[in-house]
């Protein structure tokens, strides 16, 4: 059975011992607000005591106030926020790109270009970073590229200029929200949903636009809120690669075409998808085309993993 105090002790010295010859100034954590990022940032703070810089990567691609609201909740916990502004790099790299894994490695450059950036700023020699067991496991398996394992497929990070910290790396996801619940993280953290590294990127399917974006930002909040309440690992929405014919006012018009995707899960690595009451289907569906006209289509995905993935992409 995994004992989270026991855990958290061992890991404090284990951090403490890795960085004894650098000096605290020297360190930043990478936070997406996630509860991966900041349970590794809150870990390393901890062991060094010391309220350490926590740089937040406003890539564009997350949801509508997430910066802010990360931010926010890493004062709280007595962290140093700071947000570092990579919007247009990271939509000019995306820019042309239509296939999955070409559009997650365009991603994955155009962040840790960001993240060296930020690092150099604050004259940072190391990086912490929340990578868990299942992205090191999907990555290594060579299913999808997750945006945030470099070191375990032979990347040295040192070439964006930092080393990498990586404190529960040999976690899954279930074994993250008991040691988040040990260090004592509000409720809301502890059981927050997944949201992937690169975020809306890779729910659009085909090329990413400004456009294509703030649609799905917009969806994606209707989403969240008609299905926060359910029993769900991940709930959110994809815009699909693909136009259809609708009819408002009498008039033809040629929209996007929406996935809802809920599924449940422990650990990622498997999942099932829910299934939700048809009243609440039309709820959302009611709110989506309603709320954001150029989408004439809402469809749901009923494919578990295997054989499908969460993501689209
Ligand atoms: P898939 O789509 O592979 O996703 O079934 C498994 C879990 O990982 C999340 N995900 C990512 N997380 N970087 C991340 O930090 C990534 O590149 C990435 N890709 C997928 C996904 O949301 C799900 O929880």
């Amino acid at each position: 059975m995994f004992d989270a105090k026991e855990y958290v002790n061992k890991k404090l010295e284990e951090i403490r011992s890795i960085l004894k010859n650098v000096k605290d100034e020297k360190i930043v954590a990478a936070c997406s607000g996630g509860v991966d990022s900041t349970v590794s940032a809150l870990l390393v703070s901890k062991a060094l005591n010391k309220k350490i810089k926590a740089v937040y990567i406003e890539d564009g691609l997350r949801r509508i106030g997430e910066a802010e609201k990360v931010v926010e909740t890493l004062k709280n916990l007595g962290l140093d926020p700071f947000i570092y502004d990579a919007r247009d790099e990271v939509l000019k790299a995306l820019k042309g790109k239509i296939d999955a894994e070409e559009k997650r490695l365009a991603f994955r450059e155009a962040f840790y270009k960001a993240l060296g950036n930020a690092a150099r700023k604050f004259n940072a020699e190391y990086v912490v970073q929340g990578t868990i067991a299942a992205d090191i496991f999907e990555t290594v398996k060579g299913i999808k590229t997750q945006h945030n394992v470099l070191e375990q497929i032979g990347i040295k990070t040192e070439k964006y200029g930092f080393k990498v910290l990586e404190p529960i790396k040999d976690l899954y996801k279930w074994q993250v929200r008991l040691v988040a619940r040990e260090l004592g993280l509000p409720k809301e953290i502890v059981e927050r949903r997944p949201f992937p590294g690169p975020g809306l990127a890779i729910r659009i399917v085909g090329e990413v636009t400004w456009e294509k974006l703030e649609i799905l930002k917009k969806v994606t909040k209707i989403v969240e809120e008609e299905t926060n309440d359910l029993k769900a690992f991940q709930s959110f929405a994809v815009l699909i690669d693909a136009k259809a014919t609708g009819v408002r006012d009498w008039k033809r018009v040629y929209g996007y075409i929406v996935a809802l995707r809920i599924v449940d899960s422990q650990d990622a690595v498997d999942a099932k998808f829910v299934e939700i009451p048809y009243e609440r289907f039309r709820r959302i569906v009611n709110r989506v085309v309603r709320e954001v006209p150029e989408v004439t289509r809402v469809l749901y995905d009923v494919t578990d993993k295997p054989p499908g993935t969460i993501e689209f992409e």
